[in-house]
C-alpha cells in the first residue's frame, strides 16, 4: 500500500519534510508539493522527484489522488488547512502550532471529535526525542516525582525577520507546553 502525501508549504520545514517523505518513509509517495510561491514548490518538487506542484492548498487537499496531508505553511494558515483536511477525511500532520488562538484550536479539535476519528497529528517531535524521553522516565521510573517548576531555554542561530515577541508564546513555547503535559 502506498500513501500519497501532499506537502503544503515548501519553505525550511516543508522542503525537509518533502525530502524525508520521498527518501526515508517506506510506503509513502510524495505526490504533490504546494506552495503559494510557485518557484519554491517547483524547487522542492525537483529536488525530491515529486510529480505534481500546486499553488492552491485547498484544491491540493481535495485532490482525490492525495491520501494524506502535511501542512508546513505559516502558522496563521494551519487551522483553516487542518479543517479542510478533516472535511476531506484525510490524515494530516500539521506543523505546530495548530493555531495561534486557543478558541480556534478548540474548534479544530471539536471538528475532529465530531468525525469520531483521530486524523490530526501536530508536529511536536520533542516527545520522541531520546533526552526528553529519558527525562520523563527518570522523573517517573526513578522516583524523582513530578517536577514543580520548569525553566526553558530555546536557542536558534537567529530569529526569522518576521518573528515577533508574541510568537515566543504562540510559535515557540508550544513545544514546551507539549513536553510539560506529556
Ligand atoms: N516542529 C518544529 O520544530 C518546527 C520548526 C520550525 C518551524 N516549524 C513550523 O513550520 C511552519 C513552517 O515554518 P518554516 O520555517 O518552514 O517557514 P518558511 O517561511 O520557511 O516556509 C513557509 C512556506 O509556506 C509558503 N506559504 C505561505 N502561505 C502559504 C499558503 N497559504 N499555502 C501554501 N504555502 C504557503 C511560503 O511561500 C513558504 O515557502 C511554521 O508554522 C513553523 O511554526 C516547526
Amino acid at each position: 500500500m502506498t500513501i500519497r502525501v501532499a506537502v503544503i508549504g515548501a519553505g525550511v520545514m516543508g522542503a525537509d519534510h518533502a525530502r524525508i517523505i520521498s527518501s526515508e518513509i517506506p510506503g509513502a509517495e510524495l505526490h504533490c508539493v504546494c506552495d503559494a510561491d510557485q518557484t519554491k514548490a517547483r524547487g522542492a518538487a525537483d529536488a525530491t522527484g515529486a510529480r505534481n506542484v500546486s499553488q492552491d492548498p485547498l484544491a491540493t487537499i481535495e485532490d482525490k489522488e492525495v491520501d494524506a496531508v502535511l501542512i508546513a505553511s505559516p502558522d496563521d494558515t494551519h487551522a483553516e488547512l487542518t479543517l479542510a483536511s478533516l472535511r476531506a477525511r484525510k490524515p494530516v500532520l500539521c506543523e505546530k502550532p495548530l493555531s495561534q488562538d486557543v478558541a480556534e484550536c478548540l474548534r479544530v479539535l471539536q471538528a475532529e471529535n465530531t468525525l469520531g476519528k483521530r486524523l490530526i497529528q501536530v508536529g511536536y517531535m520533542r516527545r520522541f526525542d531520546p533526552p526528553y524521553v529519558e527525562m520523563k522516565d527518570r522523573s517517573t521510573r526513578d522516583g524523582i516525582g513530578a517536577p514543580i517548576m520548569m525553566h526553558n531555554f530555546h536557542r536558534n542561530v537567529s530569529a526569522p525577520p518576521n518573528f515577533t515577541g508574541q510568537m515566543a508564546i504562540t510559535n515557540s513555547a508550544p513545544h514546551e507546553f507539549d513536553i510539560a503535559t506529556r
